[in-house]
């Protein structure tokens, strides 16, 4: 593994060491454990869209792992007034030790990796997010024990989480069914990349505009904005378009009775997912958001510490 930028380049035997290290990592942290893993390390940031999560998690992350990260908004930096990916990577290159970048172009994250030299991780692209569905699949993982044979339903916008989802689930051999309306669904490409890699764990890929027949017998529900970030100006169509697809408690009953709500966060109550869904038993969402940190932590190791565990 040199990079995290798109899933598709991950097998499931990187994943699973991924999840065995961060399973390690959380659990000497809460025993008051530290690793200084990445001391005299450090790692830039670059933000060209909002952040909570990945932006403490990373940042809290680096300090954990005795690095140091640097928070860039791309609206501060030099990127933000035209100088190219090009020149940005190679000077980075000679600063810092990895770059985590959250954008609006996936290619602009290509373009770091092909014209830098140290590894870069994706922190969101309008086309993808999978330090997102790491951190997901982990949270299944820790609550169910496996993954495979279990099957995830996503219903809702066919955006970068769900394309994640696509991929994440078909490596590591879990069921998807994705729901989305018409005109909103997945990436072609990845639909076919999630198709080909299902054959090979022996997962199954479904498709389909029915939020009903995506539910039935779920282990895992999940759903995400209706508005991504850099869409505000689709909101009103959007919210007629999606409204079918809310998670609330008549869809829910379909999936398993036992079945865990998961939602990368920020949520939009009354919209995607009702009040009694994401604050209720079924729902893992906050431990997800916790698991952004210990994930990451094990992916920036991975990458960038002289000697990874
Ligand atoms: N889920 C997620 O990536 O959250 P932030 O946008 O707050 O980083
Ligand atoms: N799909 C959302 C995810 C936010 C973490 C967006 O891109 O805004």
């Amino acid at each position: 593994m040199k990079h995290l930028i798109d899933l598709i380049d991950l097998s499931q035997e990187e994943i699973e060491s991924l999840f065995t290290l961060a399973a390690k990592l959380k659990k000497e942290l809460n025993a008051g454990i530290m690793h200084h893993l990445l001391k005299g390390k450090t790692l830039g940031m670059i933000f060209s869209k909002s952040s909570t999560r990945t932006r403490v998690s990373f940042e809290v992350g680096m300090y954990q792992l005795g690095g140091y990260a640097i928070f860039l908004s791309s609206s501060d930096i030099q990127l933000g007034r035209g100088e190219t990916i090009h020149d940005t990577a190679k000077v980075l290159s000679h600063y810092v030790n990895g770059v985590m970048i959250r954008t609006f172009k996936h290619s602009d994250v290509l373009d770091l990796a092909k014209y830098g030299t140290i590894p870069i991780i994706n922190g969101l692209t309008d086309l993808m997010h999978p330090c997102q569905v790491l951190s997901d699949l982990f949270t299944v993982y820790e609550k169910k024990g496996k993954l495979k044979g279990l099957k995830l339903a996503y219903v809702g916008d066919g955006n970068n989480v769900a394309n994640s989802l696509l991929q994440g689930c078909a490596i590591t051999g879990m069921d998807i069914s994705v729901a989305s309306p018409r005109g909103y669904e997945c990436d072609g490409t990845i639909i076919e990349q999630a198709r080909y890699a299902a054959k090979k764990s022996g997962s199954k890929v479904v498709l389909t505009e029915d939020p009903e027949e995506a539910m039935k017998d779920a282990d895992v529900v999940y759903t995400d904005t209706w508005i991504s970030m850099g869409q505000e100006a689709e909101k009103n169509i959007r919210i007629k378009v999606f409204m079918p697809y809310q998670v609330n408690e008549k869809l829910f009953s379909l999936a398993k009775e036992d079945a865990m709500f998961l939602h990368c966060l920020p949520a939009y109550r009354g919209y995607e997912v009702t009040e009694d869904i994401i604050d209720g038993p079924n729902s893992s969402v906050f431990e997800e958001a916790e698991n952004r940190l210990h994930v990451q932590k094990a992916v920036m190791v991975t990458l960038m510490a002289n000697n990874p565990v």
